[in-house]
């Protein structure tokens, strides 16, 4: 049945209107807001619901390790939308509820507590959860970790009192964290089991810098080490290194890569695999079942292979693409990945994916704090990491995005910090 295309404006949503079930949006994060708000602008005016199992409406998580984490923002100003824009776009919210069954045959999702609800369409935006520590101690009290909220004010309350912090994984959360804690003051060890830090998304070029940055800033750094175990009674007291070295801590932080929630759709015989699987439309095994964000593994258009990207861009991207397959108006997604992390005074963007590179180039002066690290494959760009160069980030996203242009520039032309990358644009 396709759904009519009316506009939202045109024609508020009314219950007794929708002789339908309505889209079901498992999940309350930013793929979930991002369906709301395409849903509608697409034209969709039947019955929408999300179902979240955190208490709060969307909000944006960026901020939880950096900003939030170190005061400088509070809890208002992390909600995308008001209260208002779920009322105004006819979104009937259940906030925390967890959805605990999926039967794709009789198109229903059953709530912990019970709730049964039909779909027309459903989409899964059930994100990610942190992977805990599995070692003697890792229940203690004192070891925090940083997803969700609630996880970061209890972090936040808790790094006051705090003078000694050691934390686990030097990725994006752990190094974030460490940068907050030593702006307040705190002494911080990062332990990372990597030869190198942030090893999953920058090549060893960028994690040499930054190691060298969080050491000049104070941090000890490290890496290549095990953590055997936690220490403690009643509450996490030290952190017993491989080698048997103990560091003192008051508070552990551990982040240490995140899952996605695919168990509610692996259990519905939806296909997975690190991720749920969904084709260019965001369509999953299951008819009318899609998915989108951190739990979804794609196949990328730009670099040829499935993806399952943890990022903002294509929580949000692949959202989008999903509200249009549901509408009828079928886009596959191309996007090209991009990421940021903010530490001390670096801006770190990384617009594609490094991974595979077979040569890379430094744009700019390492020991100016703006450069750029652009990594080639086959003799076409296929990454650019910046570092405080936002306008460099942005034409490279846009190069990135165009096949011709990635394969015009030469190495040559991107280690010369005169060359306009802008020229490289039809
Ligand atoms: N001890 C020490 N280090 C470990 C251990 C361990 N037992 N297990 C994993 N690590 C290291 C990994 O080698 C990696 O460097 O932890 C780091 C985890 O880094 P990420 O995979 O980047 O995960 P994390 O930093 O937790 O970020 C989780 O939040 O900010 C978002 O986009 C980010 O999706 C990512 C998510």
């Amino acid at each position: 049945m396709p759904m009519a295309l009316l506009k939202h404006r045109d024609m508020p949503y009314t219950r007794a209107m929708n002789e339908h079930d309505p889209i079901i949006i498992v999940g309350g994060g930013q793929a979930a807001m991002q369906a709301v708000d395409s849903l509608r602008r697409d034209g969709y005016s039947g019955g929408l619901m999300m179902i979240g199992e955190e208490v709060y409406a969307p909000y944006q998580r960026p901020p939880l390790s950096k900003q939030f984490l170190a005061g400088e923002t509070d809890e208002s100003r992390l909600a995308f939308r008001g209260e208002d824009f779920y009322r105004e776009h006819g979104v009937e919210m259940h906030l925390g509820q967890r959805v605990s069954q999926l039967n794709t045959t009789t198109r229903r999702v059953v709530t912990d507590n019970g709730l049964d609800f039909g779909y027309s369409r459903l989409l899964l935006a059930t994100g990610a959860r942190v992977r805990r520590l599995n070692l003697p101690g890792a229940d203690l009290p004192g070891v925090h970790y940083v997803r969700t909220l609630d996880d970061s004010k209890g972090l936040r309350a808790a790094l006051g009192a705090a003078t000694k912090i050691v934390v686990i994984g030097g990725g994006f959360i752990g190094l974030e964290v460490a940068a907050v804690a030593r702006k307040l003051g705190k002494a911080v060890t990062v332990v990372e089991t990597q030869d190198r830090l942030l090893a999953r998304v920058v090549a060893p070029v960028v994690s040499e810098y930054y190691r060298d940055y969080h050491r000049a800033h104070g941090v000890d750094i490290r890496l290549s080490a095990s953590v055997a175990g936690l220490r403690g009674s009643d509450r996490v007291t030290a952190v017993e290194l491989g080698d048997g070295e103990v560091l003192a801590a008051d508070i552990v932080v551990a982040g240490i890569g995140v899952l996605p929630n695919d168990e509610l759709a692996r259990d519905a015989g939806i296909a997975c695999d690190n991720g749920i699987l969904v084709d260019e439309y965001a369509v999953t095994s299951a008819p009318e079942v899609l998915a989108a964000g951190d739990c979804a593994s794609h196949p990328n258009a730009i670099y040829g292979y499935r993806l399952r990207l943890e990022s903002v861009q294509n929580a949000a991207d692949q959202a989008r693409t999903a509200a249009a397959t549901m509408v009828g108006r079928s886009q596959p997604y191309v996007a090209v990945p991009w990421f940021w992390s903010d530490q001390y005074d670096l801006k770190l963007q990384m617009a594609g994916l490094s991974q595979r590179h077979d040569a890379f180039v430094v744009r700019g002066d390492p020991a100016s704090r703006k450069f750029a690290v652009c990594y080639f494959k086959d003799d076409a760009l296929i990454a650019m990491d910046t570092i405080n160069r936002p306008a460099d980030h942005m034409i490279a996203r846009k190069v990135l995005a165009d096949t011709a242009a990635r394969k015009r520039l030469t190495p040559a032309q991107a280690a010369d910090e005169t060359f306009n990358l802008k020229s490289l644009l039809g």
